[in-house]
């Protein structure tokens, strides 16, 4: 079996290592500009078009992150009936969820204005908010969100949830779909987007969506840039209808030193690094899949190309 790798910028070759190691079978083979080679699998994140490019007898492509929305150009490069598998969960659920519940509860206890009475050598003890009157909403009910909203559930927050078809998760005020947007929106104290990026998610983190939430409201956003729309945000944050946001992801990444956000102290920043794919777990998955695969049996996590993750 002939494994084809690609990370850029994969130095230490500790993915192929881990993967040669769970498949010992295997020939993995790090992509290289002008390798045509034959190859049975992918294993990759963000590869290059030309990887592709005329590639035939390919049994499956293996993405090692959650989204796939970089490598939605490729889709039309591969054959329809090739699976293009998403990396599941694989420990992400739970670093999500602490990232999501940290930038959340760190607003709701106030820590950041705790940490500017601090700063000046104050002491100034807060009145801490209504647990029952801060409802924080989760948008995306999928592998990683629903670890989210289990998190804030665990916390006696009111939590409410938001996907594309009807769910019923436990404990959660579930909506769907475009119609079922301002029911959830309604008046949030707490926004957490964990969405796919698909032509229809780009850009609904904007001004006519987040004025739905309750004045004063927190937007986490650790699905991608493209969801939201940027100078909205400056916009509500300068009006005061949001008070703070904490961001992993931008348009543009990295994000430009010159970009705005980075003078407005009430976002918070991270470099894309909510959730990272642990290696062993996401090596093990994909193993294991591979090997399914080999036994003609179906994998979870096929990307759904028409709906685009
Ligand atoms: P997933 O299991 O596919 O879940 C996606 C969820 O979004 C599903 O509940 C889906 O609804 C919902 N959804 C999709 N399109 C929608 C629409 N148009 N309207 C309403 N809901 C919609 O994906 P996941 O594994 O949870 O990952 C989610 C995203 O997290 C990834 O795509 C990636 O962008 C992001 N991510 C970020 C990081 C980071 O470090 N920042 C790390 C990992 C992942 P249905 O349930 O009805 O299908
Ligand atoms: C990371 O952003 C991922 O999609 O896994």
């Amino acid at each position: 079996m002939r494994i084809l790798f690609y990370v850029p910028g994969e130095s230490d070759g500790g993915w192929r290592a881990a993967l040669a190691a769970a498949l010992p079978q295997a020939e993995v083979r790090a992509w290289q500009p002008g390798d045509d080679a034959p190859a049975d699998y992918a294993v990759v994140w963000h590869p290059p078009a030309a990887m592709f490019a005329g590639r035939t007898g390919l049994k499956g492509v293996f993405s090692l992150g959650a989204g796939v929305d970089g490598m939605l150009d490729l889709f039309d490069l591969l054959p329809p009936d090739l699976p293009l598998v998403r990396t599941e969960d694989a420990g992400m659920g739970t670093l999500m969820a602490e990232y999501a519940l940290h930038a959340v509860t760190r607003h709701f206890r106030r820590f950041d204005e705790l940490e500017v009475s601090r700063a000046a050598a104050r002491w100034a003890p807060l009145r801490a908010r209504e647990r029952k009157d801060f409802a924080v909403g989760v948008m995306g009910l999928g592998v990683l969100g629903s670890r989210i909203t289990d998190a804030f559930l665990h916390f006696g927050f009111p939590v409410r949830g938001w996907s594309r078809a009807a769910k019923a998760l436990p404990g959660v005020d579930c909506h769907a779909g475009p119609d079922g947007l301002p029911a959830f929106l309604d008046g949030l104290s707490a926004l957490v987007c964990v969405l796919p990026l698909t032509s229809e998610t780009r850009g609904i983190l904007c001004r006519a969506t987040l004025s739905q939430l309750a004045q004063g409201a927190y937007l986490v956003n650790v699905a991608r840039g493209g969801h939201l729309v940027e100078p909205d945000l400056l916009a509500l944050l300068a009006e005061g209808q949001l008070s703070g946001a904490t961001l992993d992801v931008f348009s543009e990444e990295p994000l430009p030193a010159s970009h705005p956000f980075w003078g407005e102290p009430r976002i918070t920043i991270t470099p894309h690094c909510a959730a990272h794919t642990p290696r062993d777990a996401a090596v093990s998955q994909i193993a294991g899949k591979i090997l399914a695969l080999e036994q003609g049996m179906s994998v979870s996590g096929v990307v759904d190309r028409q709906n685009g993750y």
